[in-house]
Formats: C-alpha cells, structure tokens, sequence
C-alpha cells in the first residue's frame, strides 16, 4: 500500500466511483475516476434532473490528499457511494440507466397526454390536470371555495380523467368524500352516495321489482342509474358491503365493464362516457393496521383491490389544516388562532393513532369547534357541543388536557 492511501486497509481505487445526494428534483452527483497522470484523480460534478442526466458542469483533477479532503467534505454534505456503479456489479448499467429513461419517456408522455385533442369537450384546470366537464344538474355537490387542493391530489384527479376505478382510504373525516365531490362541483358533474355500513341492500345497489297500481315496475338501484345517467357514484365503507354488492360491483370494475341485471332478464347496463365509480374505506389494504378502530370492517381481498388505484388519503398537515380554518372561517379566523388549532387536532390525531383516545378527529370536527368558539369566544364552552358531547367522558377528559396545554387561561 502507498503512502498515499485514503484508508488503512483500502487502495486508492476503492475511493473511485459515483458520490450521489438527493435533490427535491433529482440528484447531484460527483464521479471520481483515475486521471492520466499517475496518483492524481479526476472528479466531474453533474446534477440530474425531471429532464435526465445533466451535462457536467466541474471538471478537474486533484491529488490523492485534495480527493481525501474531497471525500470527507461530500460525506458531510450527504454524498454516498453508489455501490452499483462499479462496472463490474451485475446489472449496474441498467440499474443506472432505468431512471433516467423513465424520466425520459415520462416526459413524453406527459407532453403528449396535455396536448390538446380534437375533442372540443369543455374543461377545467384543477390543480395540474384539465377535467372534462359534465352535464350539470341537480346532483352537483356545492363547490366548497375554501376547499384545499393540496399538490398530492393531482395524481387522483388525473385518475379520473382516465377513467380509473379510484378507492381513497383513510381515517374518519381525512376528507376522502371531499375530494372525491370537490372535483365533481367544480367540473360539474351528478354525485350519487350510497352508504355500505348500514341498510344497503343488494337491491337499493342494482334494483328491484315493485308493484305500483296494479304493475309490476322494475326501478334501478345506484348503480344501473349512476351508468345509464354518466353520474359519478361513491360507494362509501366499501370494507362493510356485503358480498353480492361486491359481486355486482366487481363487473364495472374495468373501465367499460358493463352490469348484466340478471333480476331484469339479464339486461345490459353499458356505462355512460361520464360514468365514474369512487370507494372509501377505513380499514382496508395499508390502513389495515387501524382495523381494531373501525369495528366490523371487512378485509378486502386482493384480486379485488387490484382493480383499484387505492389511495391512502392522510389528514391535511397542521399548515394546510390552519390554511383551511382561515379560509373558511374568514375574516374572522386569524393565523395565530387557526395554528394552535391545528396543532391541538394534530395531537389529538397522534393520542387517537396511539390508541389513547378512541375517538377520531376530523377535520369537519375542527372547523365545527373553531366556528363554535369564534360566536361563544370560550373554547372549553363551544367543545361542549362540537366535541366533548360526542365522545366518551374518559376521551373527553384527554382532550381537554390537549387543549389546556396548548391554550393559556384568559387572565
Ligand atoms: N382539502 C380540504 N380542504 C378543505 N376542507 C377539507 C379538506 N379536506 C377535508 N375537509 C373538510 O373536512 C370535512 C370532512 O371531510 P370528508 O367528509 O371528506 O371526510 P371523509 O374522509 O370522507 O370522512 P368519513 O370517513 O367520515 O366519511 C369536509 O366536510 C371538509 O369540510
Ligand atoms: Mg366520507
């Protein structure tokens, strides 16, 4: 071993290689090889980013002790080894070639879905995707203008306008329906709910036979109506539906997928171009952790839930929630209130997660409280309603200690 040696029992060449850190779009590397002079090395700088691999950018060649110095500098700054660039490795080239083609052909397809088609269909902008819009009419949720739609939801939307089957799952009151009727109000499509935890029968899903003045008529259940009509219908608890409304649903699942009535002579339900179909659960696939907190939600298998993008839906953080609050409450909800109530419900979200509390709390729990306090000016007197009513005494009792912690007594 030389004098030069960057380590005891490592040669120089085992320094050589690509030194990566993350970047919020890519990453920024340096790429340390043998220069042509004996005992000197060549380190390249690069940054890549959404566009590929960039060009490089520093380029120069320093002696053994420079590159030790080098060295111990990038491992500060959060630079590794990226062990699989030794040539030698198997697969390392196309281990190093896969991101930056998919980034590539990504970007082509991006430019493609954007460009504008023959279909002079009328649209909306909501968030980075343009929606198509729908026919209107009495089924249209109300736009919420203090909704928040947070960059995270592009993915969902986007969802949409290719006419995937999306299932948003998540805790009680995370604002899985929200986004779901949001979307539909602002590009102006029917909503239709239906509720699987509680009196949903097969029949009020797909239809039944009814006696009316002497005829017998056959009425269409959510689904058929929500097909024929092009509406967008959420299939709410979808963990707590019984297994022939799963049966039913599982044939719309593709997007063309058509419903065979079978009760109706085997008639053909074909979906309408602006038919959508949306689930929320509690408790299904990555929340399935939670399912000791939603009682008597069933597991979904995974044929099933393959049909499905599912997406987990968290609650808003403490900054967009605060966000929110003044919107909504506006003018009369300041920053500095809407922050402490923020972080009160994300530490009741913590004590709920933990198990320490039994109850959840939502979003729409927190904009009842803040506008009850904002009319009665006592937090402790405007909970009584919104919360502490609704909740068990113990619960009750753990969140009114959250609050104290975060709200000082008036003097
Ligand atoms: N991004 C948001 N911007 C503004 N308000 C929101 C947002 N997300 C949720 N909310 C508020 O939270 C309330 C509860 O959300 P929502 O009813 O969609 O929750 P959920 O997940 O469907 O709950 P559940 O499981 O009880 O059905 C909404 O009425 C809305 O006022
Ligand atoms: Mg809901």
């Amino acid at each position: 071993m030389n004098a030069t040696a960057l380590t005891e029992d490592e040669n120089d060449d085992a320094n050589l290689g690509l030194y990566q850190r993350a970047t919020q779009t890519g990453a920024e590397w340096w790429r340390v090889s043998v220069a042509d002079r004996p005992e000197t090395y060549r380190l390249e700088h690069g940054v890549d980013d959404a566009s590929g691999t960039g060009a490089v950018d520093i380029d120069l060649v320093v002696d053994a002790e420079n590159l030790r110095a080098k060295l111990k500098k990038w491992r500060r700054e959060g630079f590794a080894i990226d062990s699989g660039d030794t040539a030698s490795a198997p697969g390392a080239l196309e281990r190093k070639a896969f991101m930056p083609e998919l980034r590539r052909v990504a970007a082509l397809a991006a430019a493609a879905r954007h460009r504008p088609d023959d279909d002079t269909g009328e649209t909306v902008r909501i968030g980075r995707v343009e929606v198509r819009c729908g026919a209107g009419g009495a089924l249209v949720p109300r736009v919420n203008p203090a909704y928040l739609f947070a960059a995270r939801f592009n993915d969902i939307v986007e969802d949409i306008g290719e006419n995937r089957r999306v299932m948003l799952i998540g805790h009680t009151g995370a604002g899985k329906t929200s986004l779901i009727e949001q979307v539909a109000a602002r590009s102006r499509h029917g909503v239709l709910r239906s509720n699987m935890n509680g009196q949903t029968t097969v029949g009020d899903f797909v239809g039944f036979w009814t006696v009316k003045g002497g005829e017998t008529l056959w009425v269409d259940g959510v689904l058929p109506t929500a097909m024929r009509e092009g509406l967008w219908l959420i299939v709410d608890e979808i963990d707590f539906a019984e297994p022939s409304i799963l049966a039913a649903l599982t044939a719309v699942l593709e997007p063309h997928g058509r419903l065979v009535l079978k009760e109706k002579g085997n008639e053909i339900v074909a979906p309408h171009p602006s038919f959508r179909l949306f689930a929320t659960a509690n408790a299904v696939g990555a929340m399935s952790q939670f399912r000791q907190l939603y009682q008597g939600a069933n597991l979904m298998n995974e044929a099933f839930l393959d049909r499905w993008r599912v997406y987990l839906l968290d609650y808003l953080t403490p900054a967009e929630e605060a966000d929110v609050l003044m919107r909504t409450l506006a003018p009369n909800m300041t920053r500095t209130l809407a922050a402490t109530l923020a972080a009160i419900a994300a530490d009741c979200r913590a004590a709920f997660a933990r198990e320490d509390l039994s109850s959840a709390f939502s979003t729409r729990r927190l904009l009842d409280w803040a506008e009850l306090m904002l009319r009665t000016g006592d937090p402790e007197r405007a909970a009584g309603p919104a919360i502490y009513a609704k909740v068990s005494p113990e619960d009750a009792a753990l969140i009114r200690g959250i609050v104290r912690h975060h709200i000082a007594p008036a003097a």
